[in-house]
């Protein structure tokens, strides 16, 4: 394996906005090697955010990104680029794209990022899509298949460089009961099996506290953390208030 027992991810001293709007003040924690890491949080407190500035897409106001032990924020485009193909990513919608197959969407961090043969790619694109429960879906289109399966699909392409931390923004959103059950069971899979570190912005209660092993809750109206440690934990033992309700909503 890769990855080493540092951080996967730390983040120090980081605000987050964008100009000058504020959306999180001297933000800090660490990632664990193998952690589900849940960011919790209400609407618009900045979930989202985070996750474009952990994976370079908006910089830090303050603060710095450190992935696996290496500077992240103000790394050279180069080297963030370098970094990133370490981190796989799982968009809210699955982002397939809908003009190609299965396989072609699977294939493409391959091709722009290895020089792979083809038979090498397909063969690697065959595993990622069995991995995911979709063996044998190689030459279907996103069209064909129903919410749950892109959505697999997307985590069949955001595994396919063999990264060692993936990031998800509501993977749930949208998806039936069922659906979104497979998924928490895949990612819990992924976690266990590959030791993959999962980052994972999500507000669907059965789910955080089901996978999570570590998480953070984001105050939109202090722009601090005011939540953090095992979700389940954090359901027996709430450090307050708005903790509290957002882990008993609908109790
Ligand atoms: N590119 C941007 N420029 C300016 N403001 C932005 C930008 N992107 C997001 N915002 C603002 O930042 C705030 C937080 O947005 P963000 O999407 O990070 O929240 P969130 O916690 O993910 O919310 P939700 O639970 O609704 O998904 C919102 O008020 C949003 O309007
Ligand atoms: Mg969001």
């Amino acid at each position: 394996m890769k990855q080493t027992e540092k951080s996967a991810i730390s983040a120090k001293n980081i605000t987050m906005g964008y100009g000058s709007f504020i959306l999180q003040k001297e933000m800090n924690f660490e990632v664990n090697p193998h952690d589900i890491f849940i960011v919790m949080g209400g609407s618009g407190c900045g979930k989202s955010s985070l996750l474009r500035v952990l994976t370079g897409l908006v910089p830090p106001l303050a603060g710095g990104v450190w992935i696996q032990g290496t500077k992240f924020s103000g790394a050279s485009a180069q080297k963030q680029k370098e970094i990133m193909k370490n981190c796989g990513i799982l968009y809210q919608s699955g982002a397939l794209f809908s003009s190609m197959t299965l396989a072609e969407n699977v294939a493409l961090p391959l091709k722009q990022y290895t020089d792979y043969s083809e038979q090498t790619v397909q063969e690697i694109v065959s595993l990622k899509l069995a991995l995911v429960g979709l063996a044998g879906f190689e030459e279907f289109y996103p069209s064909e298949i129903s919410g749950g399966m892109k959505k697999r699909a997307g985590l069949a392409r955001a595994l396919a460089l063999d990264p060692d931390i993936v990031y998800f923004d509501e993977p749930s959103a949208g998806l039936d009961p069922i659906s979104s059950k497979l998924l928490d069971d895949l990612m819990k899979n992924i976690n266990q099996s590959l030791g993959t570190t999962l980052v994972v912005v999500t507000h669907e209660l059965s789910s955080l506290l089901d996978i999570g092993t570590n998480s953070i809750y984001l105050d939109a109206d202090t722009k601090t953390i005011i939540g953090r440690g095992k979700p389940a934990d954090l359901l027996k033992n709430p450090p307050n208030q708005t903790v509290y309700e957002f882990l008993t909503r609908g109790k």
